[in-house]
């Protein structure tokens, strides 16, 4: 049996096999998701949209939602918002109603690789625009520069997984000048320390937006999201949306009206989850501090630091973590060719496993000499 050209080259994430690695005893920083459990007032709103209708609903979403997501937006609920199975399958029909084979898309590097992956799917050559140490910046310049006829979409994520860097609103601005469709993957958008980030929301016609309920609300199983781009953009998003998925789950869908609707607990419960993700960054800056002997720059946005290793071949380092020092973390190169030399440190873990996490990092580069 010969599979489809299409899923040639593209095999289960290093973060995957990296996290098929964990035993019982494994302290896991290479998680994605947060630590973060619904509270009794979450869950009472599960309950109730188990009492909704369970049948279809229109492809884009139901309209109520759509009218929750548009609210304070310059977006036509009607014909400008598309709720999805999450950002991912966002992420899959966006590609799939723009991207063919033989078009460059350009994503960051490092970045969620995501991207690249979907590129590939559509036949695309994904190109990497740089991101360079210690904060992470988006070079605008170094952007225009690999801009070519075939560009068809420019990836553009903040906060960054894998970085927790966030561009500022001036950069955005420029990469929606640039020309091509930019896909604004804002996903983390909640999850920020010092200030709210910038959002591309309301941009040119070119900017698509996504953003989903996964990290906000500890809700990645759930499978929420949306995008927002202007009606000509999304119809061709739509249709692709309709044959990925029919329509996102309405359990889900309902779920997130109530959430959207009760906007004091829902304000509450942002508050909490930045109040609980600033602990555990401190807790992660501190160990990597005086474990690691590494003083990062404090990430803005998101979940995980993205941290210096000594010079060694951080897939290998990264198994042998796993393997002999029971902790999982993500090797930098799953993120791009930039990310070598890095591990991703996920801190979405209660404080004494950060900690504890990041001393089996230390002991283990002190006890192998590296
Ligand atoms: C940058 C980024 N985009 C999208 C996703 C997918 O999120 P969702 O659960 O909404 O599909 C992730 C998940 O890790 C992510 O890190």
């Amino acid at each position: 049996m010969k599979i489809a050209d299409r899923l040639a080259n593209v095999e289960l994430s290093l973060i995957r096999q990296i996290n098929a690695l964990a035993t019982p005893l494994s302290v896991n920083l290479g998680i994605g998701e947060p630590n973060i459990a619904p509270d009794a007032r979450l869950r009472e709103m599960a309950r109730t949209a188990t009492t909704t209708s369970w049948h279809y609903s229109p492809n884009a979403g139901h309209l109520a939602l759509r009218k929750k997501l548009a609210e304070g937006t310059p977006y036509d609920p009607a014909s400008e918002v598309c709720v999805t199975a999450g950002t991912q399958e966002g992420l899959f029909s966006i590609f799939t109603a723009f991207v063919d084979p033989g078009d460059e898309v350009l994503v960051p590097d490092p970045g969620f690789l995501s991207y690249a992956t979907l590129a590939k799917i559509c036949g695309a050559s994904a190109v990497p625009y740089p991101l360079e140490p210690p904060h992470w910046q988006i070079d605008v310049d170094a952007l225009r520069k690999r801009i070519t006829k075939k560009t068809k979409l420019i990836v553009v994520n903040s906060p960054s997984n894998p970085l927790g860097s966030v561009a500022p609103a001036h950069t955005l601005a420029s990469i929606a000048e640039l020309g091509p469709l930019v896909v604004s993957d804002e996903v983390y958008r909640e999850i920020w320390y010092d200030a709210p980030p910038a959002s591309m929301t309301g941009f040119g016609e070119n900017v698509i937006v996504v953003g989903g309920l996964s990290k906000s609300h500890s809700m990645t199983g759930l499978r929420l999201g949306w995008i927002f781009a202007r009606e000509t953009v999304m119809k061709p998003i739509v249709t692709a949306h309709q044959y990925v998925a029919t329509c996102a789950s309405v359990f889900s869908q309902a779920l997130a009206a109530l959430i959207f609707e009760d906007r004091n607990w829902n304000a509450a419960w942002l508050t909490g989850v930045r109040e609980q993700f600033s602990e555990q960054r401190e807790a992660a800056l501190y160990a990597i501090q005086h474990e690691l002997e590494v003083e990062l720059v404090p990430p803005s946005g998101a979940f995980y630091a993205f941290a210096p290793v000594p010079a060694c071949d951080t897939i290998s380092f990264a198994r042998e973590l796993a393997t002999e020092a029971a902790v999982l973390v993500i090797p930098g190169l799953a993120f791009g060719t930039q990310g070598q030399g890095f591990i991703r440190i996920s801190y979405a873990a209660p404080v004494e496993q950060v900690v504890a996490g990041i001393e089996r990092i230390g002991r283990h580069l002190r006890s192998s000499g590296k």
